[in-house]
Parts: structure tokens; C-alpha cells; sequence
């Protein structure tokens, strides 16, 4: 989606920033693993069908894909962007008649990073980028549901915690869909203050990020 190529969002514990050609590379190394195509429901891709994919995704006008970077790491210009990637997001718009609804998929790649609340916040971040006070475009998004492998029970209870309810389930997928209406009670009652949030442009933010470092003359 082109709305969001030059958009970058932090938190407290990541940066999510748009999907680029350089981070390919990564991401395809990441989805050779078999326990990730597994619970992720993807097929392997060659490197170059995951450069095709890299830039139908943003060009389609109806995804929104970031990759979720390590913020400790990312402010620390000597490691390159690419090392500090753990994950992906994404926001599908599935249904032309309706573009309230929209599909999530996260997936936290990196085995060391899963479990100390990346993926709460990266979840937080989309579900309320309506209602935040930062400025970040609006999607005009306020149903999300997501479709998990039956056997995915740490994705079930992540979702479940953020008041997602069970809609549908397929027996011969073997998963469930699961589904939220984001409105503001919602927002105030169940997650507070959201404006630990910033938006910036993601690049001027890595333009900066790379500038050679020019010691100040004295
Ligand atoms: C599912 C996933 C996104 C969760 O992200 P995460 O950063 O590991 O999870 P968090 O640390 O933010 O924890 C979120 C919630 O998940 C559940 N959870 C996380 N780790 C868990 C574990 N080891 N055992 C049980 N529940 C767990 C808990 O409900 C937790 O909330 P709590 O900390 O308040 O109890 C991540 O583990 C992942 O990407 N896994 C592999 C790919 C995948 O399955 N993607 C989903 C496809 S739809």
C-alpha cells in the first residue's frame, strides 16, 4: 500500500517501518523455516517470487505491510537495518464492499524475541491507529479479524486478550477466525493512553540513521 511507504511508527520496544527491497534477503531466509511456512499457512517462495511479492505488496492498494524492527538495536546506526528485523505485520483489506474489515497477520520471526511483549504491541499499534493523537494516516479500519491454525494456542490467547471472539472455525483448514470491532470505549476501557506512539518519515528517519558520523571540530 502505498500509504504507508514513507511511514514509520515506534513504540516502546519496536519500530515497525514499510517493507523494502532490502529486507528481502532477511525475510525470505526467515520463511524457509518450516515451523514458520507452518504457522504462518505460507508455501515456500524462491528469492525472486519474494522480491515479487515485496513489491505487489507495495503496490497493491490493499495491503499494509511493515516489518517490525528491534528499537534498542535500530538506535544503534552501526547495525545495519536488516539485523535488526524481527518480524512482520500485515493489514489485508479483504472485502471490496467493505473497507471498515480488515485481515491481520503477525508473525514475530525471531525465536529469542517471542514472549516478551513485541507482539502485544505491534497488535496494539494497528488495532488503534484510529485513535491516537500522533497524527498516523488513517485507514478508516474498524473490524479486524484474524485466522489462526487450530493447534496456534499462544496466537489464540494473544488475540483473545485484545477482546477478539470467535466467529467461525473451518475443520478442514483447521483454523479459526477470529474477529474485533475497534470503537473508542474499547480503547479507553481496555488499552489507556496510546500516545507512547509516534509517527515519523521513514526516510528522513533512516537518512539520518546512516549519515556518516562527522566528528565536531573543535
Ligand atoms: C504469536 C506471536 C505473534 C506472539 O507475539 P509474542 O511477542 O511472542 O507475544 P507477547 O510476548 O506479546 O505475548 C502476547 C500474549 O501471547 C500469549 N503468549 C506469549 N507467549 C506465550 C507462551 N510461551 N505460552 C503461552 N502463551 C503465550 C500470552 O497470552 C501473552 O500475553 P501475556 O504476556 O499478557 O500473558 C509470536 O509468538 C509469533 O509470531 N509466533 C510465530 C508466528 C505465528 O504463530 N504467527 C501468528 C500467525 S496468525
Amino acid at each position: 500500500m502505498r500509504i504507508n511507504e514513507d511511514t514509520l511508527l515506534e513504540g516502546e520496544k519496536v519500530v515497525l517501518v514499510p517493507y523494502n527491497a532490502d529486507h528481502v534477503p532477511r525475510y525470505h531466509q526467515w520463511m524457509c523455516s518450516p515451523e514458520l511456512q507452518k504457522l504462518t499457512a505460507s508455501e515456500p517462495l524462491t528469492l525472486e517470487q519474494e522480491h515479487d511479492m515485496q513489491r505487489s505488496w507495495r503496490e497493491d492498494d490493499d495491503k499494509c505491510t511493515f516489518i517490525i524492527l528491534d528499537k534498542q538495536k535500530w538506535a544503534d546506526p552501526s547495525i545495519p537495518e536488516q539485523e535488526c528485523m524481527v518480524g512482520d505485520v500485515n493489514i489485508f483489506l479483504t472485502d471490496p464492499s467493505d473497507p471498515s474489515l480488515a485481515e491481520l497477520e503477525i508473525m514475530i520471526a525471531v525465536p529469542c524475541y517471542r514472549g516478551k511483549g513485541l507482539g502485544k504491541e505491534v497488535t496494539l499499534f494497528l488495532l488503534f491507529l484510529e485513535f491516537t493523537s500522533t497524527g498516523v494516516h488513517k485507514l478508516g479500519i474498524q473490524k479486524f479479524e484474524v485466522k489462526i491454525g487450530l493447534d496456534n494456542k499462544i496466537t489464540i490467547a494473544m488475540f483473545k486478550k485484545f477482546h477478539f471472539q470467535e466467529l467461525s472455525i473451518s475443520e478442514v483448514f483447521r483454523e479459526v477466525t477470529l474477529g474485533v470491532t475497534v470503537n473508542e470505549a474499547l480503547q479507553k476501557h481496555v488499552f489507556g493512553n496510546m500516545d507512547f506512539m509516534l509517527q515519523r518519515e521513514y526516510g528522513k528517519a533512516r537518512d539520518i540513521r546512516q549519515a556518516p558520523f562527522t566528528p565536531l571540530s573543535l
